[in-house]
């Protein structure tokens, strides 16, 4: 054994047995309270309520939330924010007999007080280290502002563009959305939970919320043990992995029975095969909710089905504040359950720190520097910049030149500021987010701006058509900003036509009727239908929702002062009735070879099989050229890691970031097999001319599958190996075979 390796093992050993320690000494901690606990006091620590309306003008609940507050009767509060609130309710809850401190958890989805671009449009940036540092500015602003949890993030895999949460993901891929669900933990929490600049994270909805049928929210969602294991829960798990503290479960029924009872989500798989230690809170009234649900007789029954299913901490149900005494009394729930749900949640309480100064996060003076911070603009305007997607791009319009004279700017969201802030802004001064008027007036100062609407969002009137038709003619450059806002995604925000609202798409039209060359940048919080716009336009720039610095992110990317970069997260359908629609599909006994030849073959009889824009898409102003595949084994051992490596080179004028993919396909195997599954990608920025070989690593972990009844294996075979610049570009392919 060489020194350093000796010296390395010597180091992790001492890291484990430190944790080990650390360990103990909080369990040895939490069990000294335990045992001052009355069962009361224990129940107490198992609700969640939101704070709303105690900080908020008085109401109804205030007297008596404040009261248990005081009582011990509360774990946790939501909605509770900034220094002097926190410390006004931290005070009441230390009144308690045990004073044990209350946790404060918001949900900072995409930043606190410097919004950042949606996690949707973040995740098309494919940049972990951007990803993390978004999730590190958010937890630095919050945790200034007395938070320490945020319900963040949501790893559930979308697949279907109507549901309106979809702009909360990373999208449809299950590789993408781990390695996004790692970083944003990491982001949120740091290495270690403690620090006065990091807050727990919490990863949603447990478990495959995101494939609630037809797309609308809070529907249940049926799929089979082996969608379940391969597709929605390993970016759980890899949170899981990084040390995310908590979990929240979903609205949903998984196969018949809701989330929130259901113990072989929540017992089996999560706390025994994972050995998860933290605790799990129920979503917002989810317990009670088991009742409309039909699946439990009332109050009572839904307590008694949530604890034994292994939910700890209770949002907004009363179901454990008001039931859990009696169901010990009746017998029905045993003590243990209890005793589980409240050493997991007073763990914690321990691991930040609270016990010890329950005020920690609550400085004045903190959280007046942190809020305001300068440098934080830099790291949205670089997250911004690196989702964008440009989808589009004929005859190379763009980038436009920064001497044009004239430039029309056209559409509803030209002068967009909230609406660019997109769903979950829980704090931010949404009148500071950049336009991109504005960004566009910053980048070309000496250039006139002729801005109209044309349309609003919604109208259903075209009287503004003739002026922008106008602008158009008059224009050196046409630009449009079109696109749903900021409300029509979201939670509950579930649409059954996601083409563009309004007259928007004849507004369109109208404008390239008159023959100038239309460039449309596009906002949304999920994919969009735009079929006239992928059509005609002559360039698409898909800008999502970018947080505060939307709009010089976008005129960065249309003057060219930054080579998009941004990739599909997500396939964008030519219809509705294509939807679910997904790369990663079964090949089916019919497959679609020649698409001219569709006889009884897997396929629409009105539209191609194939989305308008796929995973993996985005284009940019410099071009890439892919060779020299080699695999380091072409016979490996089931247990041997396969290294694939080639060349990526710039072949293009200007320097760029190209985000190089790994696919693979197992040709044959006892359960049917996708044609392609992500497994790898690198961003990688190069010069022009400048080449750099990459290599991405197949362990056999990559190359198992989830069997119904032997779990997680891998089988020999053919595998094909395929390298490409989107999920429907493949520019290398190369295959092994695994013994
Ligand atoms: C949402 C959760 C959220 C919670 C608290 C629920 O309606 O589903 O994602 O964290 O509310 O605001």
């Amino acid at each position: 054994m060489n020194k350093f390796f000796s010296l390395s093992l010597l180091l992790s050993a001492s890291i484990v047995t430190h944790v080990h320690a650390q360990r103990k000494t909080i369990e040895q901690r939490v069990d000294s309270v335990m045992k001052l606990m009355t069962l009361t006091e224990k129940i107490g620590q198992l609700n969640q309520y939101s704070g709303r309306e105690v900080t908020g003008p008085a109401s109804d609940r205030k007297n008596y939330l404040l009261n248990d507050i005081k009582n011990g009767m509360v774990g946790s509060m939501l909605n509770v924010k900034g220094v002097k609130d926190t410390r006004e309710i931290q005070a009441i809850a230390l009144q308690s007999r045990l004073k044990i401190p209350l946790l404060f958890s918001l949900d900072v989805i995409h930043g606190y007080k410097t919004v950042f671009p949606i996690p949707l449009a973040e995740s098309a940036s494919w940049d972990l280290s951007i990803i993390r540092r978004t999730a590190e500015v958010a937890a630095e602003e919050s945790a200034a502002s007395g938070i320490h949890w945020t319900f963040a993030p949501m790893v559930d895999i979308a697949r279907d563009p109507r549901w309106g949460r979809v702009m909360e993901g990373a999208g449809e891929d299950t590789y993408l959305g781990s390695q996004i669900a790692k970083a944003r933990v990491l982001g949120f929490q740091g290495d270690k939970l403690g620090g006065v600049d990091r807050i727990m994270a919490c990863a949603k909805h447990f478990a495959a919320y995101g494939s609630s049928m037809a797309g609308r929210d809070y529907n249940p969602v049926d799929i089979s043990k082996q969608q379940l294991h391969e597709i929605y829960l390993p970016p759980f798990k890899a949170a899981a992995d990084a040390g995310v503290a908590t979990f929240m479960n979903s609205f949903n029924t998984l196969n018949g029975i809701p989330a929130t009872g259901n113990a072989y989500l929540q017992r089996d798989i999560l706390k025994k095969q994972w050995n998860y230690q933290g605790f799990v809170v129920s979503d917002w009234a989810s317990i009670k909710e088991m009742t409309p649900w039909g699946f439990a007789k009332n109050l009572n029954e839904a307590a008694e089905k949530a604890i034994i299913a292994g939910s700890d901490m209770d949002m907004e149900s009363e179901a454990y504040k008001k039931e859990l005494e009696k169901l010990v009394a009746s017998g029905k729930v045993d003590v243990k359950y209890i005793d589980e749900a409240v050493k997991r949640i007073l763990y914690k309480k321990f691991e930040l720190g609270l016990f010890d100064n329950p005020y920690k996060f609550s400085d004045e003076k903190r959280e007046k520097k942190v809020m305001n911070d300068p440098k934080y603009k830099d790291v949205a305007r670089a997250a911004a910049q690196g989702s964008i997607v440009l989808l589009k791009n004929n005859n190379a319009i763009l980038p436009l030149n920064k001497s044009l004279k004239n430039i029309a700017l056209i559409g509803p969201l030209v002068n967009a500021k909230r609406d660019q802030a997109g769903s979950w802004v829980v704090y931010a001064d949404t009148t500071n987010i950049v336009s991109v008027y504005e960004g566009v007036k910053q980048k070309v100062k000496n250039a006139k701006l002729n801005y109209t609407e044309g349309t609003s969002i919604t109208d259903t009137v075209t009287s503004g058509f003739a002026n922008a038709v106008n602008a158009a003619k008059n224009a050196d450059a046409v630009v449009m900003v079109l696109g749903e806002n900021w409300d029509m995604s979201g939670e509950a925000k579930s649409r059954t036509d996601i083409s563009l609202p309004g007259k928007q798409e004849e507004l369109f039209k109208a404008v390239k009727a008159t023959g100038k060359p239309v460039i449309v940048v596009l906002m949304a919080g999920r994919p969009l239908v735009f079929d006239s716009i992928s059509a005609q336009a002559d360039a698409i720039v898909y800008a999502w929702f970018l947080g505060d610095q939307g709009g010089n992110a976008i005129a960065d990317v249309l003057f060219g002062d930054y080579n998009p970069s941004g990739k599909l997260p997500i396939s964008f359908p030519r219809n509705v009735g294509q939807i679910p629609i997904f790369y990663n599909f079964y090949n089916t006994g019919r497959p679609v070879t020649k698409p001219t030849d569709i006889r009884y073959k897997s396929a629409y009889i009105d539209a191609p099989n194939d989305p308008q824009y796929a995973f993996g898409h985005g284009l940019s102003y410099t071009t890439f050229t892919y060779s020299d595949l080699k695999l380091s084994n072409t016979n490996p051992q089931k247990n041997e890691t396969v290294k694939v490596s080639f060349t990526l080179t710039n072949t293009g004028k200007v320097a760029g970031e190209e985000v190089a993919q790994l696919y693979i396909q197992d040709t044959f195997a006892s359960v049917v097999r996708p044609v392609k599954e992500l497994k790898g990608f690198e961003k990688v920025k190069l010069k022009p001319g400048e080449s750099k070989q990459i290599t991405f690593e197949l362990s056999p972990e990559k190359l198992s599958f989830y069997h119904e009844e032997k779990g997680w294996i891998t089988e020999a075979g053919e595998f094909k190996v395929m390298v490409g610049t989107a999920s429907n570009d493949i520019k290398l392919k190369s295959s092994f075979e695994l013994k």
